[in-house]
């Protein structure tokens, strides 16, 4: 029998791992998610400002969102002082980064991916049907960017697209800001994508927005720092011709309104997400330290989060998730003798050290 076959890029496809709990995961293993700690997503383990809660209890669900979602994009022109204009939010980040693979990559093209990196970059690409290059970081470089080797990457092809994520996942390295915008003045036909979903977790590193070049399109998540993960929410900041390109691609009511009404109210509340990033610089200190005196080496990052060299990554994580707690195995990053952690509450972090010194004694 003759079934309908999808393109053969989708056929091809396989889906990216991620952090977070795997619910089907915890079921067959028979674990309950509230039992799990979770250390294996990047976000704010402070959680939401109080004020979200009140600002989405009075919104109404029978309603079709605001399409243009005119309230945050004034809310975010007012804070990034930048034009409302130049501003779409998403459905989260991942639906932006497939948004500009959708509006700007076809069959023939190549884009570079600076690696390793978040897996949807690779995947967004690979749908439509683009050749992908990767530039690599290596441990002997505590995996930082090496701006001459990307340099070199860069002279190799004409690339349509380039995915820079800026501090990277997961290895938490911040490229200086004057490479970027030294290569995008010498590529003028390449969108480089700069994903700064982390960014502000690291407090020295530089945003791209202030570069306003055409040619640089940055995304921002509300998921991460404002701790909106549940309710998705990102935005992109580019010129108007890229940011009209993605709305033409985008699905109507992209966003929904409790997202919009949350990002707002997030917003509003800078205290709180100040407050909570302080906080999380002071416990990664000692975090770290913890795990250094355990005998593991922790990778400087500019990061909450940072990468451990465990052995087997994948048992380490399997072991840890028997005694509830998640850490990311890095297997899919290329990364198979590695962990991701990021750091949470200090009496959360000192559960994890416990359990590790458990798993190595
Ligand atoms: C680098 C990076 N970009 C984007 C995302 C997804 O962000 P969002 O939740 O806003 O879709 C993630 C999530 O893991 C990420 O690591």
């Amino acid at each position: 029998m003759i079934f309908p076959q999808p393109r053969p890029e989708i056929r091809d496809l396989s889906p990216v791992a991620h952090g977070a709990l795997d619910f089907t995961e915890l079921e067959q293993s028979n674990l309950r998610p509230d039992d799990i700690l979770d250390f294996s997503v990047n976000s704010n383990p402070y959680g939401s400002s109080h004020t979200v809660r009140t600002a989405i209890a009075s919104v109404p669900l029978d309603c079709y969102p605001d399409r243009e979602a005119l309230a945050l994009r004034r809310a975010l022109s007012a804070h990034h002082i930048i034009p409302m204009e130049s501003i779409l939010p998403g459905n989260g980040t991942v639906e932006l980064i497939w948004l500009v693979a959708l509006a700007y990559l076809q069959p023939g093209d190549f884009a570079l991916i600076l690696g390793p990196t978040f897996g949807e970059y690779a995947n967004a690409a690979a749908l439509m049907g683009a050749e992908i290059h990767s530039w690599h970081a290596q441990p002997e470089d505590n995996f930082a960017f090496n701006p001459i080797q990307i340099a070199h990457q860069l002279e190799w092809t004409n690339y349509r697209l380039v995915f820079l994520c800026n501090p990277n996942n997961p290895t938490g390295q911040s490229l200086p800001i004057d490479r970027l915008t030294g290569w995008a003045a010498q590529y003028p036909d390449t969108l480089f994508v700069v994903d700064e979903a982390y960014i502000t977790f690291a407090a020295d590193a530089a945003s791209a927005l202030s570069l306003n070049t055409p040619n640089v399109l940055v995304l921002r998540s509300m998921t991460k720092d404002y701790a909106l993960a549940g309710l998705r929410l990102g935005y992109a900041v580019g010129s108007l011709g890229v940011i009209a390109a993605l709305r033409k691609v985008r699905p109507p009511w992209n966003v929904n309104a409790l997202a919009q009404a949350a990002g707002i109210a997030a917003l509003a509340d800078q205290a709180h997400l100040h407050a909570s990033l302080q906080k999380l610089r002071e416990n990664k200190r000692a975090f770290v330290a913890g795990l250094i005196e355990l005998g593991l080496s922790p990778i400087p990052s500019s990061t909450h989060y940072f990468l451990v060299r465990v052995g087997d990554g994948a048992g380490f994580r399997r072991t840890l998730l028997w005694k509830g707690l998640q850490v990311r195995d890095c297997a899919s990053f290329g990364l198979p003798a590695y962990m991701r952690i990021a750091t949470r509450r200090p009496e959360e972090n000192a559960r994890l050290l416990v359990a590790i010194r458990e798993v190595k004694s």
